[in-house]
């Protein structure tokens, strides 16, 4: 079936079929292959994408389901070149980053929540990234991470 949906800002049409993940669509119909396939569960948040401005677990959600709407993967996190967003900046900063595999996903909760709270508490992150397991970091630095860029991204008084 033809599947047509934003990608990253940009409208795109995928003929696939209509019984795939979203995680299988991006990694093997589009070659996003920066979207982790991990459990395939729903229970470590590597696979993380952001549709409509909501953190899902790609692996569990029917390619179909994202027709009309918009999807941001971590390539559409990345600025045009080899710039680094301020949240990847900041990641890669504040020692938040070892093996990599969770970092797309936790990137893109750190986005997801920012976009709906940009000056969150500690606790606020924590729990926004209950869904992303991380086996490397211990978590601290990431939320380290998270937090400067809340703090670098306030407009200054
Ligand atoms: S691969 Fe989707 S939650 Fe683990
Ligand atoms: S950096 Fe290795 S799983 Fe998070």
């Amino acid at each position: 079936m033809l599947i047509e949906f934003t990608l990253n800002g940009a409208p795109v049409a995928v003929d696939a079929p209509a019984d795939i993940s979203l995680l299988t669509l991006l990694r093997e119909h589009l070659n996003l292959t920066g979207t982790k396939e991990g459990c395939e569960i729903g229970e470590c948040g590597a696979c993380s994408v952001i549709v409509d401005g909501l953190l899902v677990n790609s692996c569990l959600m029917l390619a179909p389901k994202v027709a009309g709407r918009a999807v941001t993967t971590i390539e559409g996190v990345t600025p045009p070149g080899d710039e680094l967003s301020d949240l990847q900046r900041n990641f890669i900063d504040h020692g938040a980053v070892q093996c990599g595999f969770c970092t797309p996903g936790m990137v893109l909760a750190g986005e997801a929540l920012l976009a709906q709270n940009p000056q969150p508490s500690r606790e606020e992150i924590r729990t926004a990234l209950s869904g992303n397991l991380c086996r490397c970091t211990g978590y601290q630095q990431i939320i380290d991470a998270i937090e400067a860029t809340a703090i670098g991204r306030q407009p200054s008084k």
